[in-house]
């Protein structure tokens, strides 16, 4: 029992130093952080270092595509994003990819891509290979080479977006063909397993490759596993959705669920998304949600400023030929908040489309795990790390306003503008809070172990009063 007790503290410990910014020990999990927000991004972002030196680059994290890209130095048509273009003329381990087998557009001997998204934008370029990593202090992130995309022309929201780029998780259709998360799976030595997953929280999270960390589960709730369908697309089986105890869709109405990070909201077939808006009517009519309903689809909460009494939505999700696995989607990821206190549904109509996207909503406040290798996927409700970007010259990112999805047909207009957006200040005062517990956690780990140890030599030294230093134990 103590020495659970220990363990815990232990690892509250190795929790202090991390947010000290020590790195933690090599596990073969490689971690970075996320930065986003459904309101004030429409996306989750990461940062990659790219070349020899070491270029930085932000990217929207995307299981809903396959491609890793991002502007070029002499790109002819790209907008203004948090970094400057990446410059290969700078970079002494880039290489331009030539024309070959796999390559299907082919430009003056050199191999490029073009990559049309559902809500529009497109963005086509120059494949070249590179050195890449993960931005962050763990040991496990190494660089590696990968093949990436260099745009030369950004329509759209590639275009207008502050990020400057996409890292794009999706499996290829064709089985083999290379992604940058493939190329950080080579790296054995860093990298234990083919697996990442995402812990978002409402205002940034952390992306993990390798594997999970399990640290962020809500207690009382572990990982749930699923099978997922992991060729082309992230997908599982739908089966059943329900508001509270009312069933708003069964089976035949979802179509393929698939799983797209880089969408913002979460797509329901039109009669699935009526029944649901009706449920949620009904169920809080009168303040019974402790939320009065304002504009479309939004709700000011009475008192307090988190939804708290609103319905669960619970989805089922097939676990083979028999099974099920409930997964409960709370109101704070099924609506986002738009101001202090109103809440805006964070799930749309898909129309006629007989598909189902789970976007960014349908991941908030979850442990994800994406195991490729055996294509499962594993799910637990969980209290994500925050953070909030700040720019490189410590401007807070209030301009990284444009809200839009990559994959989904959700259009800029439908971002609702957040003048009165939480500002991105760093938690400045709790670092200074976690280093002052640090350093009180280490004090108290030295002076418990010196107790022990000398707990342990004055119990096997009955002749003498003096320390015996155990390496001398075996002394005549
Ligand atoms: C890059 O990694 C460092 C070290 O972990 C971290 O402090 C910083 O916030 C990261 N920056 C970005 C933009 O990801
Ligand atoms: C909703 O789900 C959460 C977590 O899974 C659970 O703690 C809570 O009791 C549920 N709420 C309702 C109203 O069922």
């Amino acid at each position: 029992m103590a020495l659970k007790d220990w363990f815990i503290r232990l690892s509250l410990l190795g929790h202090w130093i991390t947010s000290l910014g020590i790195p933690p020990p090599p596990d073969q999990v490689q971690r970075t952080v996320l930065f986003g927000n459904i309101n004030a991004f429409a996306y989750y972002f990461a940062e990659l270092l790219v070349g020899s030196p070491q270029q930085p680059v932000s990217v929207i994290v995307d299981t809903g595509s396959a491609l890793c890209g991002f502007p070029c130095e002499d790109c002819g048509h790209c907008g203004q994003h948090l970094n400057p273009p990446f410059d290969m003329k700078k970079s002494t381990t880039s290489k331009v990819l030539p024309c070959g087998i796999g390559c299907d557009r082919c430009i003056d001997g050199k191999c490029g891509y073009l990559e049309s998204y559902t809500e529009g934008s497109s963005i086509s370029g120059l494949w070249f290979r590179d050195l890449v990593m993960l931005n962050g202090s763990d040991q496990d992130n190494q660089p590696v080479f990968a093949s990436l995309g260099c745009h030369t022309d950004e329509r759209k929201l590639f275009y207008t977006q502050k990020v400057n780029g996409i890292l794009g998780l999706a499996p290829h259709r064709i089985t083999g063909k290379s992604n940058v998360l493939k190329d950080l799976y080579q790296d054995k030595a860093h990298v234990n397993h083919e697996i990442f997953a995402f812990c978002l929280a409402e205002w940034g999270g952390l992306l993990t490759v390798g594997g999970y960390d399990p640290s962020f589960v809500v207690p009382g709730h572990r990982l749930q596993w699923l099978p997922m369908h992991a060729a082309g697309y992230f997908g599982v089986t739908l089966q059943k959705l329900s508001c509270g105890l009312q069933v708003v869709g069964t089976q035949l109405d979802f179509g393929t669920t698939v799983l797209d990070s880089g969408t913002t909201f979460t797509y329901l077939p039109e009669q699935v998304y009526n029944a649901l808006l009706t449920a949620l009517k009904t169920q809080c009519a009168n303040i019974q949600c402790n939320a009065r309903a304002v504009q479309d689809n939004c709700w000011e909460i009475v008192s307090g400023a988190d939804p708290t009494r609103f319905p669960n939505v619970t989805l089922e999700l097939a676990n083979g030929p028999n099974g099920v696995v409930a997964i409960q989607w709370l109101a704070h990821a099924y609506m986002f908040r738009r101001k202090a206190n109103i809440w805006c549904y964070a799930f749309a109509n898909n129309g006629m489309s007989k598909e189902t996207v789970l976007g960014i909503s349908f991941f908030l406040h979850q442990t994800v795990v994406f195991d490729t290798s055996q294509s499962k996927l594993g799910i637990a409700e969980s209290k994500c790390p925050e953070s909030h970007y700040q720019t490189r010259s410590g401007r807070p990112a209030q301009a990284v306003r444009e809200g839009a999805v990559q994959d989904g047909n959700f259009k800029p207009s439908d971002v609702l503008e957040g003048d009165d957006l939480v500002p991105a200040k760093p938690p400045q005062r709790m670092r200074w809070v976690a280093l002052a517990l640090g350093i009180v956690g280490l004090v108290l780990l030295v002076v418990a172990c010196s107790m022990c140890l000398w707990a342990y030599f004055m119990d096997d030294s009955d002749e003498e009063l003096g320390l015996k230093s155990p390496f001398t134990d075996n002394e005549q």
